[in-house]
């Protein structure tokens, strides 16, 4: 088995993965088309060339741009839907979804409609696929801690759909303290803390997260290599990083993938998984991620088996779960 068919077969799970960032352009048209919105693009191939981005806040614009088209629940479940079908094609059997509601919220969208579509998609996968899902709830770093709440408390009647609480959007400037009491309140309703640290913002950003927001799986958190410090204490307190290869690439997180930490982040003993972020943007779904960064730094096929057993281990299922999931990997390994 070569080494592609060996990550397209693999039983795998993803853990870094925003619903909205997998919204496709054929899709984006056919939405706007039939909820009646008007968009600046004449054609997919127009808007495909507008993803040309220098920094994080470039492509963020053209995001929450593309989340417009998203009114009705049929919409949210189409989107969601389209995403599920992807990783059965990938043989991803368990994912971890990050939603942003305050995008849909703050555009008169109800968070019942938002939820709702997400959800029936994620159930169907379930029983069709047989592919679990969990949805993690992101703050929107950008806005108001006032915002997070209200939001938090829209969350709380779909309470038993939400497994866990993100922090997303722009980071520079917009640090994980200010989010402190809002992560507080979140955890008090029994959400999982996560949030993004270390995309764009400094080491000192990744340190709030884990000490302040007490984070039990770090977004990006690239930045943390200039810290030895750091790296220590995120070994120690067993923290993984969800690392998106692609996404890197395409903010200019990191210049080139030949210049990908990975391999490092993986030698020095930092726990890593693999994902795709916001795939209808970065130039692929989980399995180019695998096969771009495979590539470009000439992983062995025992860093790569790691990896995937690593996006079980770190994912927020329970233990007895996460058991069974890693031997099916070492059962597949075996044949
Ligand atoms: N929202 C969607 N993708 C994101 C990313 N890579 N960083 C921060 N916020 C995001
Ligand atoms: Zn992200």
């Amino acid at each position: 088995m070569d080494i592609k068919e060996l990550i397209s077969k693999i039983p795998k799970a993803e853990l870094h993965l925003h619903i909205e960032g997998t919204l496709e352009p054929e899709l984006f048209f056919k939405l706007a088309s039939r909820n009646g919105i008007e968009i600046p693009y004449s054609s997919v191939d127009e808007l495909r060339n507008a993803y040309q981005f220098n920094c994080l806040q470039d492509f963020l614009d053209i995001y929450y741009q593309g989340t417009h088209v998203l009114i009705n629940e049929e919409d949210f479940y189409d989107l969601t839907w389209e995403y599920l079908t992807k990783c059965k094609e990938q043989n991803i059997v368990h994912t971890e979804i990050m939603f942003d509601p305050q995008s849909h919220t703050e555009r008169g969208i109800a968070f019942k409609t938002v939820i709702q579509g997400i959800s029936k998609a994620c159930q169907q996968a379930e029983k069709e696929y047989e592919i679990s899902s969990f949805l993690i709830m992101s703050y929107l770093r950008h806005l108001s801690e006032k915002s997070a709440f209200e939001i938090l408390e829209l969350s709380k009647p779909f309470k038993h759909l939400i497994k866990a609480v993100g922090l997303d959007s722009s980071e520079l400037g917009h640090p994980p303290s200010k989010f402190q009491r809002v992560f507080e309140a979140s955890v008090a309703e029994g959400y999982i803390p996560l949030a993004h640290a270390g995309e764009e913002g400094p080491p000192d950003y990744i340190w709030q997260a884990i000490d302040v927001l007490k984070i039990k799986r770090i977004d990006h958190g690239n930045r943390c290599l200039e810290d030895e410090k750091l790296v220590q204490e995120i070994i120690r307190r067993d923290l993984a990083l969800t690392v998106c290869p692609l996404s890197n690439t395409a903010l200019q997180v990191v210049e080139d993938i030949k210049d990908h930490p990975l391999k490092k982040m993986l030698d020095l003993g930092l726990r890593v998984t693999i994902n795709s972020d916001d795939p209808a943007y970065f130039g692929g779904q989980l399995m180019a991620n695998f096969e771009a960064i495979i590539r470009a730094l000439d992983l062995e096929q025992k860093e790569i088996i790691q990896l995937v057993k690593n996006s079980f281990q770190y994912s927020l299922l329970d233990d007895e779960v996460k058991s069974m999931k890693i031997a099916d990997v070492e059962n597949f390994i075996e044949q």
